[in-house]
């Protein structure tokens, strides 16, 4: 696609003038094949200002969301809804179309947390999945699931917040949920063949009433607003870079719970306290209950860290 070409220069020039002449020779198209995808940009509603001998210049971003947007910053061929069920559930539709690997939505009517719980996904958060297919045993396949709240937790820190990362896919500020993560797989017994990992940020959307003493948003948090398609980029540009490390070396380090008492909560409601010793290499989290014996736990459980 042309247009999120000429977006991505105009984007990497922020603030300045960029001639039609230079960005047709850098894409290898005519000039007029260049005016023709500026003015899509400007009927998108893009803030682009054009002046004859200087060339176009993107004033500034707003928080617009579209698919060459997106494909633009973040270099992935995306699929954007305003609404759909979830963007998990697109996805998945998806993974036979070999090149999609990004699926947004603004908002998503059925939005699915982990453990057949529903994931409220008002206009302003970002809800994304990122169809992955790694290279990786899939006794493996949590590690795609830290790589992202490894992601999630470094985004969030650049722009000045600070989250904490729980086990397994949970990403908190001011001691509410801000984040939660969930991915899926289709694997036979040695391979792994897609990962799907949808992440459900509150970024500029309102948290409902009831949810008010559990959950946050980043504006909601810091009085600010914030541009969805950066932190997508940015989670993105972290979670490729994650998926080449050490995992779990990098989860260690920022996983403040490792040390900590614990509640372990079993779907049948039973709970069990213990101690949070360490992520082992497959990506289970290793517990100490009882004094002495160590269990690993994944993503049946969930965590409450005991103050
Ligand atoms: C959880 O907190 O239990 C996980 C929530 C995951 C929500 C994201 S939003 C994008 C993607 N689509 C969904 O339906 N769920 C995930």
């Amino acid at each position: 696609m042309m247009i999120d070409r000429v977006l991505k220069i105009l984007y990497q020039n922020i603030g300045q003038f960029v001639s039609g002449q230079n960005i047709g020779r850098s894409l290898g198209v005519s000039r007029s094949a260049v005016s023709k995808s500026i003015t899509e940009l400007k009927n998108k509603g893009l803030d682009i200002l054009s002046v004859s001998n200087k060339g176009h210049m993107l004033v500034k971003m707003d928080d617009v969301l579209d698919s060459d947007i997106i494909t633009a910053l973040t270099d992935k061929k995306t699929v954007f809804f305003d609404t759909c069920q979830s963007t998990n559930i697109e996805a998945r539709k998806l993974t036979h179309i070999q090149d999609i690997e990004l699926v947004i939505a603004n908002t998503q009517a059925k939005g699915r947390g982990r453990r057949g719980r529903a994931f409220v996904s008002a206009t302003g958060g970002v809800y994304m999945t990122y169809i992955l297919m790694p290279d990786l045993p899939p006794r493996h396949s949590m590690l795609i699931n830290l790589a992202a709240g490894l992601a999630v937790f470094d985004t969030l820190t650049k722009y000045g917040f600070e989250p904490f990362l729980k086990y397994p896919n949970d990403i908190y500020l001011d001691g509410k949920k801000v984040c939660g993560i969930l991915t899926e797989t289709l694997a036979d017994a040695d391979t792994l063949m897609w990962a799907i990992t949808g992440i459900g940020l509150n970024v500029n959307n309102e948290i409902e009433e009831d949810l008010a003493d559990i959950a946050v948003s980043l504006s909601g948090s810091s009085g600010k607003n914030f541009l969805r398609a950066e932190i997508i980029k940015e989670i993105i540009n972290q979670f490729d870079y994650y998926m080449t490390q050490d995992i779990v070396r990098h989860y260690r380090q920022k996983c403040a719970m490792i040390g900590s008492e614990i509640t372990l909560i079993n779907d049948d409601g039973t709970k069990i306290n213990a101690i949070a010793v360490d992520i082992r290499d497959d990506g289970l989290l290793l517990i100490s209950h009882n004094g002495t014996n160590k269990i690993a736990v994944g993503g049946e459980v969930s965590v409450r860290i005991n103050n």
